[in-house]
């Protein structure tokens, strides 16, 4: 890992679903953005050399600027994004340098990165994996349905849900990224790539409606 670990913090959704009058990166967690919260802590991690921030389409100086108000001092870019998640992960890889040995992508919809996170997944890659994810086990019975009619329940001791941070060795998720999917993991498990499951984190609870918001205020 000598040549660093890069965080790209994709920020550029218009966060639909939360209905606040800005992007959803830019709502209010207590006195400030939602943004600043998992930029102060990726800033934060020993582990983390640089970080790349992806912005909705004109809130790139914005975004700066919230990296000054926290001073998050290792903030390199901030980019726009695109009009897909995979699009704007592609954003913010354009500004990683070729000679980064992993990229972290983190959703900015979840601000409360635990600390601990990312030095797992950093054990995960360097194992020999090509990429690393952190997941919950599943609470409900999962089943594939079609036309509103049950088409198989699946194996739930199989199944899990998926967090970020991702982690992946840089040169792997550069030749994945050209594809799209919900998230980076997936690019890099159609290209062949071996990813490690690593236990997730409750509060990795990603922002999408207005409870969520209120339930991630009340947790800090
Ligand atoms: N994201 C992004 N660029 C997009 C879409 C999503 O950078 N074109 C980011 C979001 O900013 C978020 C993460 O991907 O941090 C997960 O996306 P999601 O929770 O769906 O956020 P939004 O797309 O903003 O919300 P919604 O789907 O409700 O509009
Ligand atoms: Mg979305």
């Amino acid at each position: 890992m000598a040549d660093g670990v890069w965080a790209v913090l994709v920020a550029a959704g218009r966060g639909e679903r939360l209905g606040d009058e800005r992007p959803k990166a830019f709502a209010r967690l207590g006195e400030l953005p939602l943004l600043a919260e998992p930029l102060r802590r990726l800033d934060e991690s020993e582990w983390v050399d640089a970080v790349v921030v992806v912005a909705p389409p004109e809130w790139e100086e914005p975004a700066i600027l919230v990296a000054e108000q926290i001073g998050a001092s290792k903030v390199i870019a901030a980019v726009p994004g695109g009009d897909s998640r995979s699009a704007s992960v592609r954003a913010g890889l354009a500004e990683v340098p070729d000679d980064a040995a992993v990229v972290l992508v983190h959703d900015a919809a979840r601000p409360l990165l635990p600390p601990d996170l990312v030095p797992r997944l950093l054990e995960a890659l360097a194992e020999g994996y090509d990429g690393a994810v952190p997941a919950l086990p599943l609470a409900d019975t999962v089943k594939r349905v079609r036309g509103g009619v049950v088409v198989e329940t699946l194996a739930r001791d199989e199944l899990v849900a998926v967090q970020t941070p991702q982690a992946f060795v840089a040169s792997v998720l550069r030749q994945a990224a050209a594809g799209e999917g919900s998230d980076c993991a997936s690019l890099v498990e159609a290209a062949g790539g071996r990813v490690k499951i690593v236990p997730g984190d409750e509060r990795l609870l990603k922002v999408t409606t207005p409870a969520d918001l209120q339930r991630v205020e009340s947790w800090l």
